[in-house]
């Protein structure tokens, strides 16, 4: 990548992959920002850094074989430290928006900053995505993992309790996936909600929009929104509107029609509940996306209660690698996540995260291509 300092640069060879660690420079801070490089022998190679627990490039085959960078992002610290889309961040504490910048927890109300417009989005002013992580690199047989761990203070964005988060990025040996486990305990009741925000496309990121993506949501219902995209507490059937993608259907498809849904998010930007029969929280695909041109494919596969689909809908052109421009839906997401604003909707699963309880998460990003 350029702009990359390779002064710090460290190669430890694994069973069966790769890490390497290099300089990514300096935060306005001062602090000192790694960048670290996991590659599989199957031709998967994954970069993420400490500041913000950040995947920054993620190259996978195409059906030629063919690599290509299928995430949006920057070439450089800078670009991360001043971006406002949360481009493959990790979000905390608390994934997309709080109503109000207020819950209420044990008969207590907490006000946190509003970020977004009336609302709190994605953790408030400075989430976990402009964080400074701890990273240990770590090798197995299996393959090649990255530990990033983050103490966020009793208060902070004012949440409670000292919570200690951990995310472990794992690139196993033999399969084009990446997974991400998130653990985290707390020493007073919160609540908790975190993700990744990714924002792919698998034609190659600069490349155009992903409107002709097809998409698989394996979902038979959603959380609808009102227009400061705050859920109204309802679980609403998607049969018969767009937001039905049970059966594989091109983003773009009906992505303009004027369904209520779709004006309030400019887009698809809700959150889909999964599928679960039986109940439980076992690990299932929530999505699959394809590119018929590449032909790549990637299936979403989560023990989280929902996903976020996001189409990028508010991206506005600004430069992103190699300066090429990201226009709107130039990318989407999916973040796997518990239901926006549950702590104020008792009747989503539940956020409260209690001390003396481990919370443990799992999503994986698996890459095909045919
Ligand atoms: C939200 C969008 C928001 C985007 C970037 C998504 O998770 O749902 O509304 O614009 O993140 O912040």
């Amino acid at each position: 990548m350029g702009g990359l300092s390779l002064a710090s640069s460290l190669s430890s060879q694994g069973m069966r992959g790769t890490i390497k660690k290099e300089s990514f420079g300096k935060t306005t801070g001062g602090e000192q920002i790694e960048l670290y490089s996991l590659s599989n022998k199957k031709g998967m190679e994954v970069s993420i850094t400490n500041f913000g627990a950040t995947v920054v490039t993620l190259k996978v085959p195409d059906r030629a074989g063919k690599a290509a960078d299928t995430v949006l992002g920057y070439d450089t610290l800078d670009g991360y430290e001043k971006g406002t889309s949360y481009f493959g961040a990790t979000v905390g504490r608390y994934g997309n928006r709080i109503a109000g910048g207020k819950f209420s927890l044990d008969g207590k109300t907490y006000t946190l900053p509003k970020n977004n417009g009336e609302n709190t989005l994605h953790g408030g002013i400075v989430g976990f995505n402009k964080k400074v992580w701890k990273a240990r690199e770590i090798a197995s047989k299996a393959g090649e993992s990255l530990e990033m761990t983050y103490l966020s203070a009793d208060g902070e964005e004012g949440f409670p309790g000292n919570l200690s988060a951990k995310v472990v990025f794992t690139l196993p040996a033999e399969r084009n996936e990446l997974k991400i486990d998130y653990t985290a305990t707390t020493d007073k009741d919160t609540v908790l909600n975190l993700t990744n925000h990714s924002y792919f496309n698998l034609a190659g990121e600069g490349n155009g929009d992903i409107l002709d993506h097809v998409m698989t949501l394996h979902a038979k219902q959603f959380t609808p929104v009102d227009k400061g995209l705050i859920p109204t507490g309802e679980l609403k059937n998607v049969g018969g509107t767009p937001m039905d993608f049970n059966s594989a259907t091109a983003i773009g498809k009906r992505i303009n029609e004027s369904d209520e849904q779709l004006v309030f998010g400019k887009g698809y930007d809700h959150n889909w509940v999964l599928t679960r029969a039986g109940g439980g929280s076992g690990l299932l695909v929530a999505a699959e996306a394809y590119d018929p041109k590449s032909g790549r494919k990637l299936e979403v596969l989560t023990t989280e209660p929902g996903v976020q689909f996001y189409s990028g809908n508010f991206l506005d052109g600004a430069k992103g690698k190699g300066n090429k421009p990201y226009p709107q839906r130039a990318a989407f997401c999916l973040e796997t996540q518990h239901f926006p604003d549950s702590p104020n909707h008792p009747n989503f699963p539940s956020t409260l995260l209690k001390p003396n309880v481990v919370f443990h998460s799992q999503t994986v990003f698996r890459f095909s291509a045919k």
